[in-house]
């Protein structure tokens, strides 16, 4: 009696509990017919995303964090970087359809919360700036309406130090036997209408607004165009430890320069082009009455040194921007002087950069730019400093593209003698130091 009780109930409760497959099943089908991407992802273009995910990885190193694939259809690429990572990986797409059948796939593959899938339009995506560690976007931005405000939007989302790697392409890793067939298909393949090559990305970018300098545009044999922007890390914390550390160091030189030109209490204009974020610039505000443009080497050195300025109360005396050494920005005859520490290290072309010296300087003004500690200094001064400025330049968080060389005196007139400026080593040769005097 009570089995016949017992299977009533349960044939009850399958009247009216239908097996969940039963509904997941059909919108499964629906949703594959109505995405007709995802025959193409997961058939003849199915070898092109674990290949591009490894090539991401390898080339790249971003393992943790966040990764965006804008358009990114039905989520193969992502579940690819997710299975070989521990990012968390978007999948951001415009249809919603594309979008409904990635979090299926994403479920049955096992990467419930490793990819979410999300709808949303590349050129307006729902994150905050900063959000990504990682932004990827492959086969969608010839679809996107506004390519430059899509590039914008991928841009603002990245962290600093992140990657973006936007295109079309099959992954230059992937086996040339397998790749070309596939690329020559799209090569040949006619394009929808609407459809943009994305051969110009780099031009695209540069409309949007991008620096140059963190641009580049990556070709793949027969077919493939990616844009790879890498954004320029943080390094406000570096350009901080730099100017506390070696701050004594920069008062005496501050101390030696007034007293070699006589500058106490005197007014004028004066340019600092050097390495770090503004160091000299305070101690000198202190000592005359000058102002001060700061030639910042990069965008984290001139927000240090303007905040430095202004907690000092020097807001309306120091100004800094960043600049590129080779090109400054300013006029010719603009300043009375020009000091700076450190930018030999640093600068790729130490002759342009002292040739621009030259050109900014008013006629019968005055340069001194060199490394290391200032010119008169202790033995044991001169130890510490070194120490000092050792473990700064090797720190991991240093800015990149920042520490080049350590010249010697010959290196040090072989530029000046490049440059062609009217240039003299003034720093005695025992110390372990070097400073260059221009005149004009
Ligand atoms: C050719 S498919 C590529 C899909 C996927 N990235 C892949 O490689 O398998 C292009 C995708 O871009 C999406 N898309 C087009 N315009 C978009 C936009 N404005 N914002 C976000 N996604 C968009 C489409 O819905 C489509 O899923």
């Amino acid at each position: 009696m009570r089995t016949t009780a017992t299977l009533l109930l349960v044939c009850a409760a399958a009247l009216v509990v239908p097996p969940p497959t039963v509904f997941a099943g059909d919108l499964r089908a629906d949703l594959i017919e109505k995405v007709h991407m995802y025959e193409t992802a997961t058939d003849r273009f199915a070898p092109v995303y674990p290949a591009l995910a490894k090539q991401l990885v390898q080339d790249y190193g971003i393992t943790t964090g966040v990764c965006v694939d804008v358009g990114g259809g039905t989520g193969q690429l992502a579940m690819e970087i997710a299975k070989i990572t521990d990012l968390t990986c978007y999948s951001l797409d415009i249809d919603s359809n594309a979008v409904r059948l990635s979090g299926i796939l994403v479920d049955e593959a096992g990467l419930t919360g490793r990819v979410v899938p999300v709808e949303g339009d590349a050129q307006n995506m729902p994150f905050k700036d900063g959000f990504a560690d990682l932004v990827v976007s492959r086969g969608s931005i010839p679809f996107w309406p506004d390519r430059a405000q899509g590039i914008r939007d991928c841009y603002r989302i990245l962290k600093p130090g992140g990657v973006a790697y936007i295109g079309g392409g099959f992954s230059r890793i992937l086996d040339p036997a397998i790749r070309n067939p596939i690329a020559q298909w799209r090569a040949d393949s006619t394009m929808s209408e609407g459809f943009k090559s994305p051969a110009d990305l780099y031009e695209v970018a540069i409309k949007a607004g991008l620096p140059p300098d963190q641009l580049r545009q990556d070709n793949e044999p027969i077919a493939g165009w990616w844009l790879e922007i890498r954004k320029p890390a943080d390094a406000t914390r570096w350009y901080r430890e730099w100017n506390a550390t070696l701050q004594p160091w920069h008062e005496q030189i501050a101390r030696q320069i007034v007293d070699r030109y006589g500058l106490a209490g005197k007014y004028g204009r004066v340019l600092e082009f050097g390495w770090g974020a503004g160091s000299l610039s305070i101690p000198l505000a202190r000592l005359t009455n000058f102002t001060f443009v700061i030639a910042a080497k990069d965008a984290s050195a001139a927000q240090v040194a303007n905040e430095q300025a202004r907690e000092a109360g020097f807001a309306g005396r120091i100004q800094a921007v960043a600049c590129d050494p080779d090109h400054l920005l300013f006029d010719e005859n603009t300043f009375d002087y020009v000091f700076g520490h450190a930018g030999p290290a640093v600068w790729a072309h130490p002759d342009k950069a002292m040739k621009e010296i030259a050109r900014v300087l008013r006629p019968r003004g005055a340069g001194v730019v060199g490394n290391g500690c200032p010119l008169d200094c202790s033995k044991d001064s001169e130890m510490a400093f070194c120490k000092h400025a050792k473990k700064l330049r090797e720190a991991p968080y240093a800015p990149k593209d920042g520490f080049k060389q350590c010249a010697t005196r010959q290196t040090m007139l072989s530029w000046t003698k490049a440059s062609g400026v009217d240039a003299t080593i003034i720093s005695p040769e025992t110390i372990h130091n070097l400073w260059v005097e221009i005149r004009k």
